[in-house]
């Protein structure tokens, strides 16, 4: 592979793989619609605003695969996510139907799993169960990239992605925390796999707590190597002692699938 397109690459974890990627293929094309700052060797810039249909074929044409990072990272405003999470994942498998079929790997989440309770294992099969818009959207991409597959043969691993930060922040993050460099390597495998159809992974650490089984895709032999037990005593320390009956305890989405909607916040709060 020469070129290997990452969209949101102004972001926390484009901006991780824009660094830990260098050097791995020829050319990263990193693009966002953030300030992407100075090019450095390795890189093309492109700036794009997903919801641009014209703007995203002129971006995915002549790359190899796509880390489809780009859009709404949290619960916001319809519109926005219809926009950014809809509409721009749309014209990413799209674009890629068009120019040559380049693999994708689609940033999923948790949330689009999040109201499936904790004591529930999960595997490939599992219902999609949004705990939010932004989930919703998310299982959204994760139709599309199995349509794509299905009916045009565009290859893609959904990645239903726990936590991805230096740490966990909070206890939740115990299970769901995936350390940066087990999900470099993890981005890694999925463009060196042979084949990869249109997989759904799950995206976490080797951590104490286990909520989702990625026995179904195996053949990518992908394996986390890192844990979040290392932060287990700081992050208990610095947080009180949930509530078991609290739904941002009960449901893997935390407090996402607490939360009301979105929608029916104060207006400006
Ligand atoms: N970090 C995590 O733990 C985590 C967990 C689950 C899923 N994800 C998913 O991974 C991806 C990256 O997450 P992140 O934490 O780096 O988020 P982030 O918010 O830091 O990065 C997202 C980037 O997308 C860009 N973007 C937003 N709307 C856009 C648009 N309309 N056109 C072009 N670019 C647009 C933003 O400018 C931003 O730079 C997101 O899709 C997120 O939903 C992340």
């Amino acid at each position: 592979m020469k070129t290997i397109l990452i969209t949101g690459a102004a972001g926390w974890l484009g901006g991780m793989l824009r660094d830990q990627l260098n050097g791995w293929v020829e050319t990263l094309r990193l693009s966002d619609i953030g300030d992407l700052g100075q090019t450095r060797p390795g890189e093309e810039l492109v700036p794009c605003e997903l919801g641009d249909y014209d703007g995203v074929m002129r971006l995915v044409d002549g790359v190899d695969g796509i880390v489809h990072l780009g859009g709404q990272s949290i619960e916001g405003e319809f519109e926005t996510i219809v926009n950014a999470n809809l509409r721009g994942c749309y014209h990413i498998f799209e674009a890629a139907r068009k120019h040559g079929k380049p693999r994708i790997l689609f940033a999923s989440s948790n949330h689009a799993i999040g109201f499936h309770e904790r004591e529930t294992r999960l595997d490939g099969d599992a219902l999609h169960r949004p705990d939010s818009l932004y989930g919703v959207s998310k299982a959204f991409g994760e139709n599309l990239a199995r349509y794509y597959y299905d009916k045009f043969g565009v290859e893609s691993v959904s990645v239903r992605i726990g936590s991805c930060f230096e740490k966990p922040k909070d206890r939740r993050m115990l299970a769901t925390w995936l350390s940066p460099s087990d999900f470099v390597a993890m981005v890694k495998a999925v463009f060196e796999a042979p084949r990869t159809g249109a997989t759904v992974l799950y995206g976490a650490s080797a951590n104490r707590e286990q909520w989702w089984d990625n026995g179904h895709a195996a053949f990518l032999g992908w394996k986390p190597n890192d844990s979040s037990e290392q932060f287990r005593a700081e992050v208990e320390g610095a947080t009180p002692v949930p509530d078991p009956e609290d739904p941002a305890v009960r449901y893997q989405g935390g407090s996402f699938a607490a939360a009301g909607h979105f929608e029916d916040r104060e207006p400006g709060s």
